[in-house]
Order: C-alpha cells, then sequence, then structure tokens
C-alpha cells in the first residue's frame, strides 16, 4: 500500500488543471467518495491492526494533499478566468450611440431661440378646444367651411347629451392667441408653438396632425411695418441674410388686412424646383393685423390697442431647412431618417 500512496502522491502533485472541467476530473479521480484515496482508505480498514497505524498516517497525509491540491486547482483556475474576463484599457472605446431631438423639435428649438431674442415669450394651450376659442372668438362666420366636418375632428358635437358646444381637437394655434388676450392686459408679445389637428388623408403633402407657431403682438402703435419686419428678421435669421421676403394679399377671418408671406425658395435659390412649383417662392406664414372684433371679443378696445399676428408651419419650415420631401417621414419614427439629424458629432 505505501508504494502505491507514493506513486499516486507523485501523480497528485504533477496534476495540472487549465479549466473548470480539468478540475472535476481530478475531483471525480483522487478526492471525491469514490475516488482512489476513499478506495485506499475502503482497503485500510480489511487490514491487520498492526499496519493499520503506520499506514492510516501516510494515507491520512495522502488525503489532506489531495484536498490542498484541489484548492490550489480551483483557485487556479478561477484567477485565470478572472483576468481573462478582466478590462482590455488599451482597447479603444466602443462608442456611444446616442439618441437625438427629432428634426422638428430642432426646428422648434431655432424658431424659439429667434423670436425669443426680439423679446416674445412662449405660450402654450390645450389641444382640445372648444369651438369658441378655435373659431368663433376668432370671428369666423357661422357658416365658415373650416367648421365643417372634413376639416375638423370633432370630439363633442353642440346639443348632443347637453353640450353647451361643440369640443374639437383645434385646427390651428390660433386658439392660444385668444387664451392669452383674455388672461393678459397688452403689452402681449408671444409665440405659440403646438400640434394642432385636421381631418385629412394622409399623403406626402398632408397630414392628419403637424405643427404650427402662432405669433401675437399686441400693443399701442403696433403697425404692419413692425409684422414685415419681424418676419423678415426671423427669416433672415432662419435660412441666411441673402432671403429675400413677398407678401401677398390674403384673407383670414380674424386678420384685417391678411396676408401670406413667402421666402425665396432656398433649395433652388429662386431658380424654380419642385418644392417651389418652379415658382421660386415658397409660402411660409399666414399673417395680419389682429382685426377689431377679435380684441373686442377678448375684452381689450381696439380703439387703443392694436396688434399683428402670424401663423406658420414648423413642417414647412423643417422642411427647406433640411430638405424633407415628405411629411410622413417625421412621424414614422424611422431610425434611419431620425439618426440624420444627430447633432452630437457621434453618429
Ligand atoms: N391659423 C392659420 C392657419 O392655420 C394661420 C394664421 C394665419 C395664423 C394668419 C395667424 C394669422 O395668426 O394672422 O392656417
Amino acid at each position: 500500500m505505501e508504494e502505491r500512496i507514493q506513486t499516486l502522491l507523485q501523480e497528485i502533485n504533477a496534476y495540472n488543471a487549465t479549466d473548470k472541467a480539468g478540475v472535476e476530473a481530478y475531483r471525480l479521480r483522487y478526492t471525491s467518495k469514490k475516488g482512489v484515496v476513499g478506495e485506499l482508505f475502503e482497503e485500510l480498514k480489511q487490514m491487520p491492526v498492526e499496519q493499520k497505524k503506520t499506514a492510516g498516517k501516510i494515507l491520512n497525509e495522502l488525503k489532506q494533499a489531495a484536498e490542498a491540491k484541489l484548492s490550489a486547482l480551483q483557485e487556479q483556475v478561477e484567477t485565470s478566468t478572472a483576468s481573462a474576463n478582466a478590462l482590455d484599457l488599451t482597447l479603444p472605446p466602443v462608442p456611444n450611440t446616442t439618441g437625438n431631438l427629432h428634426p422638428l423639435t430642432l426646428t422648434r428649438y431655432r424658431i424659439i431661440e429667434i423670436f425669443e431674442r426680439l423679446g416674445f415669450n412662449v405660450a402654450d394651450g390645450p389641444e382640445i378646444e372648444d369651438d369658441w376659442h378655435n373659431f368663433s372668438a376668432l370671428n369666423f362666420p357661422e357658416n365658415h367651411p373650416a367648421r365643417e366636418m372634413q376639416d375638423t375632428f370633432f370630439i363633442e358635437k353642440k346639443g348632443v347629451a347637453g353640450a353647451p358646444q361643440d369640443v374639437l381637437l383645434r385646427t390651428h394655434t390660433s386658439n392660444v392667441q385668444i387664451r392669452l388676450m383674455k388672461s393678459q392686459k397688452p403689452p402681449i408679445r408671444a409665440i405659440m408653438p403646438g400640434r394642432v389637428y385636421r381631418n385629412e388623408a394622409i399623403s406626402a403633402r398632408a397630414h392628419c396632425f403637424f405643427h404650427q407657431v402662432e405669433g401675437l403682438y399686441v400693443d399701442k402703435n403696433v403697425s404692419f411695418a413692425d409684422l414685415k419686419q419681424t418676419i423678415f428678421h426671423f427669416a433672415k435669421e432662419m435660412y441666411g441674410k441673402d432671403v429675400k421676403l413677398r407678401l401677398r394679399p390674403s384673407f383670414f377671418p380674424f386678420t384685417e388686412p391678411s396676408a401670406e408671406i413667402d421666402v425665396t425658395c432656398l433649395i433652388c435659390k429662386g431658380e424654380g424646383c419642385v418644392v417651389c412649383k418652379r415658382s421660386g417662392w415658397v409660402e411660409i406664414a399666414g399673417a395680419g393685423m389682429v382685426h377689431p372684433n377679435v380684441l373686442r371679443n377678448c375684452g381689450i378696445d381696439p380703439e387703443e390697442y392694436t396688434g399683428f399676428a402670424f401663423g406658420m408651419g414648423i413642417e414647412r419650415v423643417t422642411q427647406l431647412r433640411y430638405r424633407v420631401n415628405d411629411l410622413r417621414l417625421y412621424s414614422e419614427n424611422d431610425i434611419r431618417f431620425l439618426k440624420q439629424f444627430n447633432t452630437s458629432g457621434i453618429a
């Protein structure tokens, strides 16, 4: 037996394991209950008493040596896998893919920045609105086509279940003009960005929801010249110094006189292209002097105060800025479209 123990001791000392499977194989062979050391203990039981003492001593030494070796192997394998998993600080970093702002948000921020420097506040109003704020207070006659079902999403109809007036999704941001003039005294100078809704079939050029920025300036002696210079300043800041402005007479129930405002097409520089329908001009806003009836509806005396107002489509401004030709892209959330507006410098 002593000889076998010596050979086993040598085997154990020479054993090497590089992974967990190797350690397990060692355990099964040497230190587990059915392993070779265990077998020797079984044999020891059968030995004559006089031999038992010396054999038992060296067998115990073998057992201790075998167990010590098992712990050493376990530790060795664990530290080597830990160092294999450790960070290699010499590797180049994995770039962070950061999110980015939506192009409409970028444009809205830029619009706000330009008007804030002219002393305009930013105001907000509800998207679910009543007929009075969306239409009546803005001097829309009772039978105006914009009140018809084809344009407006109605939520409640007047008279149905006792509703005192129609409740609807606002069709423009002009409702916020009314809310501001009802709640504040002139001077009022604010822009009002927000989402608006119209019952339109969705296509590249039309959508059932889009975004506008309303502008309003009410004070003593506000004139049409102020309106023109304000929009001209905005256009130069937004599109560059060379931009030209054109005002065409128009009609809105809530302004008198009213105008549609065009800028020279930035895409073809006035040469004529599909965006400007070969005219060299693109419309950016509707505007005008606030109608005396509107001021009166809000408790402001039109003999004392005048004001100008304008409404701009944020999608249109964004289209000219980034040359996006399909309105649907703004709400489809296609990451390939959205990540082109990453301004962090990391793609
Ligand atoms: N509310 C108009 C629209 O949605 C835009 C507009 C035109 C707003 C003229 C104004 C304005 O404030 O003066 O088409």
